[in-house]
C-alpha cells in the first residue's frame, strides 16, 4: 500500500495490495492512465496516454494543441460543456443559468487512514497502518465550485473506494444536477459486463453480456437500490471466468436510486460511471456549503469472477460490517411468517419456541403481525405498540417464554412504513411522502413515512428505542415493503424537492446510525419484501440481510450464487421453509433444503409443531452440523465450483479456512440425468501441499456421489483440486450432499 506523488510529473500513482491506479495531470484536467496489476513505482510512468488529434468534431479546451480534446482524453471526474460529449461526472446550474463548468487540479492531501464520510455508510480503516487516503483538490475558478475526489488504498485488500466532496467556494448558490461517486475511463472496449439483475423473490440472478458501442446503463429510480438491479456492475476481459482473468468490480455503498453506466465511446475507450440517479435529483449549495456523495468501491481481481467475489467479501465482512456480532458466528434462528403469517398468539408462538429448543435452535423471531390490530397487510403500520389480543402478557412476556425455552427472542418492524388506517396517520397525515391535493398512491396498502424530516426521523428513534426497551430483543429485522412514489416532502421548499429521495436515505442511516449505537447487543437483519434493499449501504448498519422472500431450495441456488458474487455468506439469511414451497409450489427434500439453507445464515421458517418425528430428527442433526462449520461457512473463503446459470442447473460453492486447514463443500444436483457423462468436481482453494480426509454431512439423507471417498484416508490438495472428485449417480431430481475436508499431518 502506498501512495507515491510526483507534483512536477502530475503524477500520482496509488498502490493498494497487488494493484496499481494511476492518474496523470494533463493540462490540470486529471486524466486516468492505469488501473490493473501492480507497477513498479517509476518516472516513466508519467509518460501520456497517446494524444492524437482527431477532427473539428472534437474540440480542443487548449488553444494551439489541437492533439488535446477532453472528448478524447480518458479522464477521472468529466465535466460536460467544454468539449467532452460522453457522461459526465457531474453537472452544475449556475446563478447565471448555465451549466458551464470546468474542474482543474488546484492541489493534493495524503491523510494516514481512512476518513469517514459524513452521514454516508463507507469502508472504514480500523487504523491508520490499514489504509491512505488521496485527496486530489479540483476548482472551477469561474463559478467557485470546489471538489474534492477522494481516493482510498488498503493494505490487505485488492480494492480502491473513491467518492467526490463538492464544496461551494463562490458568492452565488448553484445547484448540483448531478453528483457521481467515481467516473473512469478504460482505454479499449473490449469487456464483458458483468451484473445481477431480477425481481421479487428472483433476486441477482447473474447477466453476462459483451459491451458494444453506445452505453449499458444500470439503474434504479425506485428510491431504493432494488431486487431489479443490484448496485454492481464487473467488466471482464472475453475469456474471464471464476478462476482467471481480469476483472473490475464497482460497487456502490447506497440504498436509493443508483445509476452506473458503461459507455463505449467512438474511439473505443470504455467510460464506467456510478453514484447517485441523476434522474429526479438535484441539490441546492448555498456558498460555504458542501455535499459528500456515496462511495464506489472498485476492486480489481487477475484471478477471475472468483477472486473480485473474495475480496469484497473480506472487506465488506470485516471492513464494511460493524458492531459486536461482525466477528461472532451468528445465531440459527426460526421465524414465524411462513409458519403462522398473520394468524398466531402468544401460545402458538411459545409451542413452536417448545420445539425449537431442544432442536438446538438459539434464535426465535417474531415476525409481522404482533401490533396494533395488524390481522392482514392492510392496517397498523406506525402503531409500534403490542396487539393485546394476540400477546395479552406483552411482549416482555412473551420473550420470557420464549427464553424459558432456552431461545434469544428476536421482533420483526416495518418502521418506514404508515398504513393509511392506523392512530399515527391519523393523528400525522402529512408525515408520509406525499404531494399536496393528489392521490397517495399505495403499496400493499401502506404509504412511506418522510424520513427526510428531522421529526418524523425523531418519532421514529423514540418510538424504536421504547420497544426495543420493552423486552430482552437479542435481534431485530427490518423491513420495507414498498417502493417510493410522489417523494415530494410537506416540510421541504419547492426549490429542494428532488433533495427529499437523498434526504430520505440520509434521515434513514441517521436514524439506523443513533439505534443500533443506542442498542449495541441487538443483531439486526435488513429486509425489503426479501432482498429488495441488499446492498452495502444497509450491511453497513446491519451485518445480514434477508435474501430473498423465495425460499424454494432449487430458487434459492440461483439466487445466493448470484448475491454471493458481491456480497458474503455471512451477510445471507437462508431458511428452510414447508413444502410445498409457499412461492413456487415445488417440493424438495429436507435434507436438500437444509444444505442450500446451511450455505448462508441458517434458520427455519416452518411450524416446527407440525414436524415428524423423523424431520425432527434430521432438523436436528441439520442444525449440529451447522454449529460445526458456520464459522467456515460466515468467515471462510468462498469458492464457487458450479454455476446454475450454466448446464443443467448443477450446482456447487465451497468454503475454505483461512489457514486452508478445513473446508466445507456443498454440491447441488438439480435435476437426475439417465446415462450422463462421468462428471468431476474440482475443489479450489485448498493447500495443494496438505493432504484431507473427507467427512460426509451428517444431515445427508442416504445417498451421497462421494460416499465411496469417506473414510478412504487422504487425499492431497493438489489431487482434490486437479483430478477432483468423481460424482457417481446421484437418482431422482433435487438432489444435495455436503461433505467437510479436514487437513491432516502427511
Ligand atoms: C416481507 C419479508 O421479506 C417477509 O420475510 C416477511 O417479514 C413479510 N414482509 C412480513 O410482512
Amino acid at each position: 500500500m502506498n501512495i507515491h506523488v510526483d507534483e512536477s510529473l502530475g503524477l500520482f500513482h496509488l498502490q493498494s495490495k497487488g494493484t496499481s491506479y494511476i492518474i496523470r495531470l494533463v493540462e490540470g484536467y486529471p486524466a486516468h492512465i492505469y488501473w490493473g496489476s501492480q507497477l513498479r513505482h517509476d518516472r516513466g510512468l508519467a509518460s501520456l496516454p497517446e494524444l492524437r488529434e482527431r477532427s473539428s468534431f472534437c474540440p480542443n479546451p487548449v488553444p494551439g494543441k489541437h492533439e488535446i480534446s477532453l472528448d478524447s482524453l480518458p479522464q477521472e471526474y468529466p465535466q460536460y460543456g467544454s468539449s467532452d460529449f460522453r457522461q459526465p461526472a457531474y453537472q452544475a446550474l449556475l446563478a447565471d443559468g448555465s451549466r458551464i463548468t470546468e474542474l482543474k487540479y488546484a492541489g493534493y492531501q495524503i491523510i494516514p487512514g481512512k476518513p469517514a464520510l459524513e452521514g454516508l455508510p463507507a469502508v472504514y480503516a480500523e487504523n491508520e497502518s490499514e489504509a491512505l487516503t488521496l485527496e486530489l483538490n479540483l476548482v472551477d475558478v469561474y463559478s467557485g465550485l470546489k471538489v474534492a475526489l477522494l481516493y482510498t488504498v488498503f493494505a490487505n485488500h485488492s480494492a480502491i473506494t473513491r467518492s467526490a466532496r463538492f464544496e461551494h467556494g463562490g458568492a452565488a448558490a448553484l445547484r448540483l444536477e448531478q453528483a457521481l461517486s467515481a467516473s473512469l475511463d478504460f482505454a479499449d472496449p473490449d469487456y464483458e459486463a458483468l451484473y445481477l439483475s431480477g425481481a421479487w423473490a428472483r433476486e441477482r440472478h447473474v447477466q453476462r453480456r459483451a459491451l458494444g458501442p453506445g452505453a449499458l446503463r444500470l439503474e434504479s429510480r425506485r428510491g431504493s437500490s432494488s431486487h431489479q438491479l443490484n448496485p454492481f456492475l464487473a467488466l471482464l476481459r472475453p475469456g474471464t471466468d471464476e478462476d482467471h482473468g481480469d476483472a473490475y468490480g464497482f460497487s456502490l455503498v447506497y440504498s436509493g436510486s443508483f445509476a452506473i453506466e458503461a459507455e463505449v465511446e467512438q474511439f473505443g475507450m470504455t467510460r464506467v460511471t456510478l453514484g447517485i440517479n441523476p434522474f429526479d435529483f438535484s441539490w441546492l449549495l448555498e456558498p460555504g456549503q458542501s455535499f459528500q456523495t456515496p462511495e464506489a468501491v472498485l476492486v480489481y481481481s487477475a484471478e477471475g469472477i472468483g477472486g473480485m467475489s473474495r475480496t469484497y467479501h473480506r472487506l465488506y465482512r470485516t471492513r464494511l460490517c460493524r458492531g459486536v456480532h461482525r466477528d461472532q458466528a451468528r445465531p440459527i434462528l426460526v421465524n414465524n411468517w411462513e409458519a403462522t403469517y398473520f394468524n398466531f398468539d402468544a401460545d402458538k408462538i411459545e409451542a413452536i419456541a417448545k420445539e425449537a429448543g431442544p432442536l438446538g435452535i438459539e434464535l426465535f423471531v417474531l415476525d409481522d403481525g404482533w401490533f396494533g390490530k395488524r390481522d392482514s397487510d392492510n392496517s397498523s403500520l406506525g402503531d409500534w405498540f403490542e396487539d393485546k389480543r394476540k400477546l395479552p402478557g406483552g411482549l416482555g412476556d412473551l420473550a420470557g417464554r420464549v427464553n424459558a425455552q432456552g431461545l434469544k427472542f428476536g421482533l420483526w418492524v416495518e418502521p418506514e412504513m404508515i398504513s393509511p388506517d392506523s392512530e399515527l396517520y391519523r393523528k400525522h397525515p402529512d408525515w408520509c411522502l406525499h404531494a399536496a391535493d393528489r392521490r397517495r398512491t399505495e403499496g400493499r396498502n401502506q404509504l412511506i413515512l418522510d424520513l427526510s424530516r428531522q421529526d418524523v426521523c425523531d418519532y421514529l428513534y423514540e418510538t424504536l428505542s421504547a420497544v426495543f426497551a420493552s423486552a430482552p430483543i437479542a435481534y431485530v429485522k427490518w423491513d420495507m415493503n414498498r417502493n417510493m412514489t410522489e417523494i415530494v416532502s410537506a416540510s421541504a421548499p419547492a426549490d429542494r424537492q428532488r433533495e427529499t429521495a437523498h434526504r430520505y436515505m440520509l434521515g434513514l442511516y441517521d436514524l439506523l446510525e443513533r439505534l443500533t449505537s443506542r442498542f449495541p447487543d441487538i443483531l439486526f437483519e435488513s429486509c425489503s419484501g426479501g432482498g429488495g434493499r441488499f446492498d452495502p449501504g444497509m450491511l453497513y448498519y446491519m451485518p445480514q440481510t434477508w435474501t430473498s422472500d423465495d425460499t424454494d431450495a432449487v430458487e434459492r441456488l440461483a439466487i445466493q450464487y448470484g448475491t454471493s458474487i458481491v456480497y458474503p455468506a455471512s451477510s445471507m439469511g437462508a431458511h428452510i421453509s414447508a413444502v410445498p414451497n409457499h412461492q413456487v409450489d415445488r417440493i424438495t427434500s429436507l435434507a436438500m433444503r437444509g444444505d442450500v439453507a446451511m450455505s448462508g445464515n441458517f434458520g427455519y421458517e416452518l411450524d416446527l409443531t407440525k414436524f415428524t418425528e423423523a424431520e425432527k430428527a434430521l432438523a436436528a442433526k441439520q442444525i449440529a452440523q451447522y454449529k460445526e462449520i458456520r464459522t467456515l461457512v460466515q468467515q471462510g473463503d468462498m469458492y464457487r465450483l458450479l454455476s446454475p446459470f450454466e448446464g443443467r442447473g448443477d450446482t456447487a460453492w465451497m468454503f475454505v479456512s483461512e489457514d486452508k486447514s478445513e473446508a466445507f463443500v456443498a454440491y447441488f444436483r438439480v435435476l437426475a440425468e439417465p446415462n450422463g457423462p462421468l462428471r468431476r468436481l474440482q475443489l479450489k482453494g485448498l493447500d495443494p501441499n496438505q493432504n484431507y480426509t473427507l467427512e460426509t454431512g451428517a444431515a445427508a439423507d442416504g445417498q451421497s456421489p462421494f460416499d465411496a471417498l469417506v473414510g478412504g484416508g487422504a487425499w492431497g490438495g493438489d489431487r482434490l483440486m486437479k483430478i477432483g472428485l468423481t460424482v457417481s449417480d446421484l437418482r431422482g431430481d433435487f438432489t444435495s450432499c455436503t461433505f467437510r475436508l479436514k487437513a491432516v499431518q502427511a
